[in-house]
């Protein structure tokens, strides 16, 4: 099998991590980066692999099979869509784009052109993630009854020397919520209807820096998510699962899913029954479920290679991540109105 030709386009925070996928992944490599800044040109360089300082320049001299676009949210769909008219396959930084309007555009494209779209919720391939989907799929919790997921966490004040980090363009539930609202539907199913209150009391800027969102999945089970970016706290998933080595590794758990046999919490999935008599007066039992230590990212980019041969259905699609950013999206809008929003 001879390696797919993979192009970089954007090579900052999460390009890096791709560029590390592609380096664990048999059957790709990447053959060109295209990024304008003069520290992807290092990197390029670093890694002895071609710089060019646009897409356009990178697809002329490697003819690529596939591409990354892992640049600012604004260019994701007019250089997806660029791709897909050269037949070249796409994985796609999430979100998918800002709009849902533009995301259903990108997946129509896709589809009609018969073109693989992926899109990087690389949660989805982790195996802690992909065991508790199959525990709460397979019945081993029971009915699953509520999820309750902690993201909270202090980003730096340097964080917010960037304007646009202080408005609307930005903030923890355009950033951080989806990935949360994308990891509930692939655990726990397809969420019929939030409702959502939001705060900005902490830092005061336009954006909030807090929201609790509440969820109803179309099984019946409910959910909340607990988010803030202004916390001194280790309960979230980034920093308690260690899948981005930037973060300090916090040995606590920050998602739980009770169901009416069993719960299990995350990452550690440690899991709770009753051995024998049911009921508050009778001991539990916890286990710690077993898995495979595989490095998401690298998963992704070995995804990536089987879904641009044909081998594998992509994991997340086009249509897919639309629906994940439309329930994303619903959240502000849930929680300016005071009621819920219902997803038909
Ligand atoms: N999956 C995840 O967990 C995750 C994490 C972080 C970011 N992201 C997503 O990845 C995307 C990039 O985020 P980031 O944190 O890496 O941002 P970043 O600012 O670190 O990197 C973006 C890069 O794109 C480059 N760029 C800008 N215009 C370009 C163009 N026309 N052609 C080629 N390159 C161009 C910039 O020079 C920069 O190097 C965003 O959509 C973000 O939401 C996903």
């Amino acid at each position: 099998m001879s390696d797919l030709k993979i192009g970089l386009i954007g090579a900052g925070a999460i390009g890096r991590a791709h560029l590390a996928g592609a380096a664990g992944a048999e059957g790709v490599e990447i053959v060109g980066i295209a990024d304008p800044n003069p520290a992807a040109q290092a990197l390029a360089a670093e890694f002895s692999i071609p710089w060019f300082s646009g897409h356009r320049a990178l697809l002329d001299k490697t003819r690529p099979d596939g591409a990354i676009v892992a640049t600012p949210n604004a260019l994701h769909v007019p250089i997806s869509m660029e791709l897909i008219a050269a037949g070249i396959a796409v994985l796609v930084e999430k979100p998918i784009t800002d709009s849902v309007d533009d995301g259903l555009r990108l997946a129509q494209a896709a589809a009609q052109a018969r073109v693989p779209l992926l899109v990087g919720h690389h949660r989805r391939h982790n195996p802690i993630i992909r065991a508790a989907r199959s525990l709460v799929q397979d019945g081993q919790l029971g009915r699953l009854v509520c999820a309750t997921v902690l993201a909270t966490f202090l980003k730096p004040d340097a964080y917010f020397d960037e304007t646009w980090r202080r408005t609307k363009a930005a903030g923890p539930v355009l950033i951080n919520l989806i990935h949360e609202i994308d990891l509930l539907r692939f655990v726990c199913g397809e969420i019929a209807c939030i409702q959502a209150v939001t705060s900005n009391s902490i830092r005061g800027f336009e954006v909030e820096d807090t929201a609790v969102t509440l969820v109803r999945f179309e099984s019946g089970a409910v959910g909340t998510i607990s988010l803030s970016d202004t916390v001194a706290s280790p309960w979230s998933w980034d920093t308690a699962s260690g899948e981005n080595a930037a973060f300090p590794r916090n040995d606590v758990e920050s998602h739980f899913l009770c169901g009416t046999d069993a719960s299990v919490a995350l990452p550690t999935l440690r899991m709770w029954r009753y051995p024998s008599e049911r009921g508050w007066f009778h001991p539990l039992r916890d286990e710690m479920v077993r898995f495979e230590t595989v490095n998401p990212y690298v998963e992704q980019m070995r995804h990536f290679g089987a879904v641009m041969r044909g081998e594998e259905p992509p994991v997340c699609d086009g249509f897919d991540a639309t629906k994940t950013l439309r329930i994303t999206a619903a959240v502000r809008q849930a929680a300016q109105l005071g009621s819920a929003v219902v997803f038909g």
